[in-house]
């Protein structure tokens, strides 16, 4: 393995650099786009709903700043100057044969398994759309009903699925500019701007707005439980795409000028204040026509509809725009660090690495898209889509983010030191302090707890 830029990399044409954004806004919103999805819209209300509300998102917020931030700043430096995909970024950035691409390895394979069943929800969040343009109707019952038909349908779930993955790698082949970048721009602020008038809407026009503040804002600690706080922290690599080397492969597309810190502080703080908003949008429907906020999964898809019902099909339509719209930005990324690492190290073409690799996620997906197969897992008979999920939030991208971060802060610290923080020494300080000490001590918490050995915890065995 040589130290120099693979040479495999891809070039803009006329030059052998690394291809990079075209504008620091251009990578602001494609990184933005990255964490901001189905995260933010769909698992952060159900699972703040299920754990109780306000205590539950000050963890959460308390753990994208002490946990996520330094680790995306880290993700985003290991990046820039590896200019490749994870594996051979931390190739590049350490000594030959060591085990260091190890990270890079669980990034590559966390895109293949987290792509596979989050374009299966992706897919249910498009079918949506359209059972929205007539309009919700019959009682709850028979609501709620309609989206057990469509997980039950093996048939409609697999076209959905189909569909999404298509639109996901015609958009990766397009290309980092004219591809991810360009429908970044697109996508980007019209979900911004539909989840505005959600939220509006939610607030000030529903008789719920008042009860979802509280809701969100009121942390009632003794609704918290030590099962709620491992979620936030993992639910925090999940949201802001971390421990999975996609803000690497992000970052190897960003220019050499560009401040990172304040890049990472802007992503971050975006994708807690979409989440929010949602979050304010989603509980303020709920409160005002008096439905469960714990409902869980099913919120958005069985709970929403059935006041969707009331509210009539425009609100519909644009919230599952939105969703579809925050999941596309999500997918494509996930699918940019497998077809980074073909074009870089395998010398594929973008047109064979997205569509022969996206070819294999979609058939993968398929185990998540049939619901009825089940296999043991946990003591139980458990489908795909749980299994991968569980698999990729508690194992795969908290290993990934703990070797992250450690390389960061023992191999590549000197060169951060000057080049990014400046001469700003305390807050150097304090994110190697974070990176040695503190994300460590947190991942291990999450790997115990999802393989069922923390001491103070009851897994009923
Ligand atoms: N951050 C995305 C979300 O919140 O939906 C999910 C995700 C995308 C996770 C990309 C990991 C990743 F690399």
């Amino acid at each position: 393995m040589s130290m120099k830029p693979d040479l495999s990399t891809e070039t803009t044409g006329k030059t052998s650099r690394r291809l990079t954004w075209s504008t620091r806004f251009g990578f602001i919103l494609a990184a933005t786009g990255s964490a901001i999805g189905l995260g933010n819209i769909w698992k952060f209300p159900y699972i703040t709903g299920v754990y109780g509300g306000g205590a539950f998102v000050l963890v959460y917020i308390g753990c994208v700043i002490v946990v996520g931030l330094p680790l995306m700043i880290s993700e985003l430096i290991i990046g820039r100057r590896g200019r490749q995909n994870p594996v051979g970024a931390f190739q590049v950035l350490s000594r030959e044969g060591s085990p260091w691409q190890i990270p890079g390895w669980i990034g590559v394979a966390a895109g293949f398994v987290i792509l596979s069943f989050y374009s299966v929800i992706a897919g249910h969040a498009l079918a949506y759309i359209f059972k929205s343009l007539p309009g919700f109707v019959g009682t709850a019952d028979q609501i709620r009903e309609q989206y057990s038909s469509l997980k039950n349908s093996a048939g409609s779930s697999i076209a959905w699925h189909t569909m999404f993955m298509v639109l996901t790698i015609a958009i990766v082949a397009g290309g980092v500019r004219r591809g991810i970048e360009r429908w970044a721009r697109i996508l980007m602020p019209t979900l911004f701007f539909l989840l505005l008038f959600l939220m509006i809407y939610g607030l000030a026009f529903t008789e719920g707005g008042a009860a979802a503040i509280n809701f969100l804002f009121n942390p009632g600690f003794s609704a918290l439980s030590a099962e709620g706080v491992l979620s936030a922290l993992g639910h925090a690599f999940f949201t802001l795409s971390l421990g999975m080397g996609a803000m690497i492969t992000y970052g190897s597309y960003m220019k050499k000028e560009v401040n990172i810190v304040r890049d990472a502080v802007t992503i971050s703080f975006l994708d807690t204040f979409i989440a929010l908003m949602a979050g304010l949008a989603i509980f303020s429907m709920v409160f005002a026509y008096g439905l469960e906020p714990g409902a869980g999964p099913g919120l958005l898809f069985e709970t929403l509809p059935v006041l969707f019902a009331e509210t009539g099909p425009w609100v519909a339509v644009s919230f599952f725009v939105l969703l579809t719209f925050a999941a596309l930005t999500s997918a494509i990324s996930l699918l940019e660090v497998v077809v980074s690492y073909f074009i870089d190290k395998r010398g594929w073409s973008r047109m064979n690495a997205a569509i022969i690799m996206g070819a294999v996620i979609y058939f993968l997906g398929l185990l998540s898209a049939i619901e009825s197969i089940k296999v043991p897992f946990r003591g139980s008979p458990t489908g795909f889509f749980d299994i991968f999920d569980f698999v990729s939030t508690n194992y795969m991208l908290p290993l990934g983010g703990l070797l992250t971060g450690l390389f960061a802060a023992y191999v590549v610290k000197d060169r951060i030191r000057s080049e990014e923080f400046g001469s700003s020494g305390g807050l150097y300080r304090a994110f190697v302090v974070v990176l040695k000490f503190i994300t460590p001590l947190a991942v291990l918490i999450v790997l115990l707890h999802g393989l069922e050995l923390l001491p103070f915890m009851d897994y009923g065995n």
